[in-house]
C-alpha cells in the first residue's frame, strides 16, 4: 500500500539497507540489531562507548562500529553518514532524542526511537514536525512495546468508527526484571504524566487512580494503577477520543521499586526472557465496546520486531507522507499487527454490543 511517498527517497544517501542503530550495545539495541540482520539490512553499530561497541563484535562480527556522543554533533554526523535511517535505542530519550533527531535532519534520513517517556515523544512531534516535513523524511517516536503497541491495538479496535467515547489500555505483566536503561529512564522521567481528559492532554490525577481489570487468562482479574506512558501521546495525535487512560497491574511495579530485582535473563533461543505480557485495549462508543489484545513474551525483545517492521514500511514508502507520525498514524494498524502475529505475539479482537 503506498500513500504517495516515494519508496526510494531522493535525498537519503547510502544504501536503503544500511541503518544506524544508536545505543546498539544496549539490551534493546542488541535485539534490534539482530532483527535488522534477520531481515537482510546492514546495521551500523553506534554508541558513545568505544569499548562496549568493540565488545559487540563477538556476537555480531563484521559490522561497522561508529563512536558518537550526543554532545558532539560532528561525531553523530559521522555515525549517520551514508545511512538511510537511524534507530535511536539509547535512552533516557529526554537526553538523546533531540540530538540524534537533529543529526538525522542534517543527514536528511529517517528517524525512529523506542521512547516510553511522554515528554520525549511529545517534543519530537511538537518541536520538530515542520522541519521533519521540510526535510522530506519521517520521524516516528515510541515504536516499542510502550507507545506503538497500544496505539496500533486502539486504532485496529476502533476500525470503522470515526471516533470513540473512551479508550482504556491495561498492561498485565507477570513480573518485570528491568534493565539499567529502564531504571535510569524512570529516575530521569520524574515530571507529571499526562492522560487525555475532556479531549486534551492533561496532567494525570495524583495519587494515580486504581481500577480492577479483567485480563484474559492466565492473568485474570487484577488490580491495576494508572500508568500513562508514550501511548497516550501517540493516540492523542490521531484518534478522536475525549478520554484516553492507561493502567498496569501491580506485580511489575513492585519489581521495579525493588532495587534488588535483577535485570532480564535470556531464556529461549531468541534471547527472550521468560516474562509474559498482555496488552489489553478497550474502545467504547455509544454503549458498544471493541477490544484488541496482544499477548506475548518479553517487552524488550518484542520492541525489535515492532520498530524494524516500522522501518521496513517507512523504507517501502508506506507512510502518508513525510513528517512526525505515531506508528498507527503512519501505517494500516490491522495490517501491521497481522504482519507480526503470531510469530512475535498473538492478537485477538472482540466486539460487544
Ligand atoms: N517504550 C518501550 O516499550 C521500550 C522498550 C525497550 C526499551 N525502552 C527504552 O529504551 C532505552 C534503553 O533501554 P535498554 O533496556 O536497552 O537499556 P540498556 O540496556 O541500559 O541500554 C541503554 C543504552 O542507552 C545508552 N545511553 C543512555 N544514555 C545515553 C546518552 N546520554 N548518550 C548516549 N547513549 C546513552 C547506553 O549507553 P551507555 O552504556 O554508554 O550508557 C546503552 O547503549 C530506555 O530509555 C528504555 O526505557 C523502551
Amino acid at each position: 500500500m503506498s500513500h504517495g511517498m516515494p519508496a526510494e527517497p531522493e535525498r537519503p544517501a547510502g544504501s536503503s539497507a544500511t541503518v544506524a542503530v544508536y545505543g546498539a550495545y544496549g539490551h534493546t539495541g542488541r535485539f534490534i540489531v539482530a532483527e535488522l540482520l534477520r531481515r537482510g539490512r546492514t546495521p551500523i553499530l553506534c554508541g558513545r562507548d568505544a569499548a562496549r561497541l568493540e565488545a559487540m563484535a563477538v556476537r555480531f562480527p563484521g559490522l561497522e562500529r561508529r563512536v558518537a556522543a550526543v554532545d558532539d554533533p560532528r561525531s553523530l554526523d559521522r555515525a549517520l553518514d551514508g545511512t538511510a535511517a537511524v534507530i535511536n535505542a539509547a535512552g533516557p530519550f529526554l537526553d538523546t532524542a533531540e540530538a540524534v533527531l537533529e543529526a538525522a535532519l542534517r543527514a536528511r534520513i529517517h528517524y525512529l526511537d523506542t521512547s516510553a517517556e511522554q515528554r520525549a515523544a511529545f517534543a519530537v512531534h511538537e518541536r520538530f514536525g515542520a522541519r521533519v516535513r521540510e526535510a522530506g523524511v519521517v520521524a516516528l517516536p515510541s515504536v516499542a512495546f510502550y507507545g506503538a503497541l497500544a496505539d496500533l491495538l486502539a486504532t485496529a479496535a476502533l476500525g470503522d468508527w470515526p471516533d470513540a467515547d473512551a479508550i482504556d489500555i491495561a498492561v498485565g505483566l507477570d513480573g518485570w526484571h528491568p534493565t539499567r536503561g529502564t531504571r535510569v529512564t524512570g529516575e530521569r522521567n520524574h515530571g507529571r504524566r499526562w492522560v487525555v481528559e475532556g479531549g486534551a492532554l492533561r496532567v494525570a490525577p495524583d495519587p494515580p487512580p486504581m481500577r480492577t481489570w479483567k485480563f484474559p487468562p492466565p492473568f485474570g482479574t487484577q488490580e491495576t494503577v494508572s500508568l500513562p506512558l508514550s501511548e497516550i501521546v501517540a493516540i492523542a495525535r490521531h484518534l478522536r477520543c475525549p478520554e484516553v487512560h492507561a493502567y498496569m497491574n501491580l506485580a511489575p511495579l513492585h519489581d521495579l521499586r525493588d532495587p534488588d530485582t535483577p535485570p532480564p535473563i535470556a531464556a529461549d533461543e531468541r534471547g527472550r526472557s521468560a516474562q509474559t505480557f498482555a496488552m489489553d485495549v478497550q474502545v467504547r462508543r455509544q454503549g458498544r465496546m471493541r477490544r484488541a489484545i496482544a499477548q506475548g513474551r518479553d517487552i524488550y525483545a518484542v520492541t525489535a520486531p515492532l520498530i524494524v517492521e516500522a522501518l521496513d514500511r517507512v523504507m517501502a514508502g508506506e507512510t502518508p507522507g513525510p513528517g512526525t507520525l505515531s506508528t498507527a498514524q503512519a501505517f494500516d494498524a490491522r495490517d501491521f499487527l497481522t504482519a507480526l502475529s503470531p510469530e512475535h505475539f498473538s492478537v485477538f479482537f472482540e466486539t460487544r454490543t
